[in-house]
């Protein structure tokens, strides 16, 4: 009785669309932004673009549409899903729920720098003519300023999770990722008309033969798992919303089409504008907070655009928090029978208090190394390299061998079916197993 009345508790998305944005939203974030066009300029251009896509398709969907499948099958957080599966394998849901914990530690930071940068942008507290790396370089070497933002940024992605699935998480999605579509486009319109954009162009795209090595294809397959939000139960999580018959090919493929566009549309709006100011290419924070700075210096109505785009890769920040966050939040509100409201500050006290070493590895922590790392590093090396991966094997092995998903669940085509669970028992477990020594730098 007590589970019947929790069975009919449980949200669902209220639409399929409100399922793509929310889905869309986990996907796009700092990956897709910061990684993606650098990392595809870097090794090999189109050549890595056609890689990317044909790892994704025969790879990549699979584990996703497994995440999918077995949140539509159980209706359960990761952790409760798993055990429904059998109870010794709770832990493996834990282990899901040690890296929702894992990867919001170092990207929160990231995205307490989008808060600053928009503060920045928004008031012109610095003239954008003198927005350079020292500025970087001292806010993030400071104790308090950018926790708080940290902070700030924490507080922005909880809101939602905690007013709700319908109320909180997929009116936020439903709003921002239209927005974010529009603003991208307009601002990679803009990047083609600067003088020099097709050298950008030319960067992102020409097929480069040399660079592109065996490595390139185990870094795109890393990519393309990270930036689909695989391996971490957000779309266990996800999932569990879905009504009995919602079709998760058809959001899956819309999934993975509009988080590839959105990628390269990403490289369009950055590479053209650094090029034609005769800036180097590079990624992660050197891009964002360095590099395009400059650009917007260079720029007619500069403040403006600086202040879009920040504004652009917050949203894309967010959204992706936010997925975040759920994973955990939906975890243990079933598991210990609390309301999501207490659920969720639980989640953000630890999530913050694991924040303050990974803020303060810029600043007062930058010389407390471990494996020459520091306590940022290590935590998103631990979580991409170690934790993404082991835990999509895990689940290709569960519940491609144990579990052995309904077919009525996922399609009613035998083939596709044939094929889909051959890659997910054969094919796809020893890739992944390639892949994480590849990330522990054994391959
Ligand atoms: N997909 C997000 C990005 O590209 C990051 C993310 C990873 C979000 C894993 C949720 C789970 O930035």
């Amino acid at each position: 009785m007590a589970v019947e009345r929790s069975m009919a508790k449980r949200p669902n998305w209220s639409s399929g669309f409100a399922f793509i944005m929310a889905t869309l939203g986990s996907a796009v974030g700092l990956g897709n932004i910061w990684r993606f066009p650098y990392v595809m300029g870097q090794n090999g251009g189109a050549l890595f673009l056609l890689m990317y896509i044909l790892l994704t398709i025969f790879i990549c969907s699979v584990p996703l549409l497994c995440e999918l499948l077995l949140g539509k099958q159980m209706r359960r957080g990761v952790i409760r899903s798993y055990e429904k599966i059998n109870k010794k394998f709770s832990i493996f849901g834990w282990l899901c729920f040690a890296t929702s914990i894992f990867i919001p530690c170092f990207y929160f930071v990231v995205g307490g720098w989008t808060v600053n940068y928009i503060f920045i942008y928004l008031f012109g507290t610095i003239p954008v003519n003198e927005i350079s790396q020292a500025t970087f370089d001292t806010f993030a070497a400071q104790p308090v300023a950018p926790l708080i933002m940290g902070i700030i940024f924490l507080f922005l992605c909880a809101i939602f999770p905690f007013r709700g699935v319908n109320k909180g998480i997929e009116q936020a999605n439903n709003i921002i990722m239209p927005l974010f579509i529009i603003m991208l486009f307009f601002l990679a319109v803009t990047g083609l008309f600067l003088d020099n954009s097709i050298e950008g162009l030319k960067f992102m795209f020409q097929p480069n033969v040399e660079n592109f090595t065996f490595k390139t294809v185990l870094t795109a397959l890393g990519q393309a798992l990270f930036t689909l939000s695989v391996g971490m139960g957000c779309l266990v999580t996800y999932g569990s919303y879905l009504k009995k018959d919602s079709d998760i090919i058809k959001s899956s493929t819309l999934l993975i089409i509009g988080n590839t566009i959105i990628a390269v549309l990403a490289g369009i709006m950055i590479f053209p504008a650094v090029f034609s100011f005769n800036l180097e290419p590079s990624a992660g924070a050197g891009l964002v907070f360095i590099t395009l700075p400059k650009v917007f210096a260079a720029l007619p109505f500069g403040q403006f655009f600086g202040l879009m785009f920040f504004v652009l890769l917050f949203f894309a920040a967010l959204t992706s928090g936010i997925s975040l966050l759920e994973v955990s939040i939906a975890a243990i509100l079933e598991k210990f029978k609390i309301s999501r409201k207490i659920a969720t500050v639980i989640m953000s006290s630890i999530i913050l208090i694991f924040m303050v070493p990974t803020t303060w590895s810029f600043g007062p922590l930058a010389g407390y190394k471990l494996f020459n790392m520091t306590f940022f590093e290590i935590m998103d090396f631990t979580a991409s390299n170690i934790l993404l991966p082991l835990n999509t094997i895990i689940l290709c092995v569960v519940v491609g061998w144990i579990l052995k998903p309904k077919m009525e669940l996922l399609t009613n085509n035998k083939k596709f079916y044939d094929v889909f669970t051959f890659l997910l028992k054969f094919i796809v477990p020893p890739v992944l197993i390639l892949l994480m020594l590849f990330g522990l730098g054994l391959v």
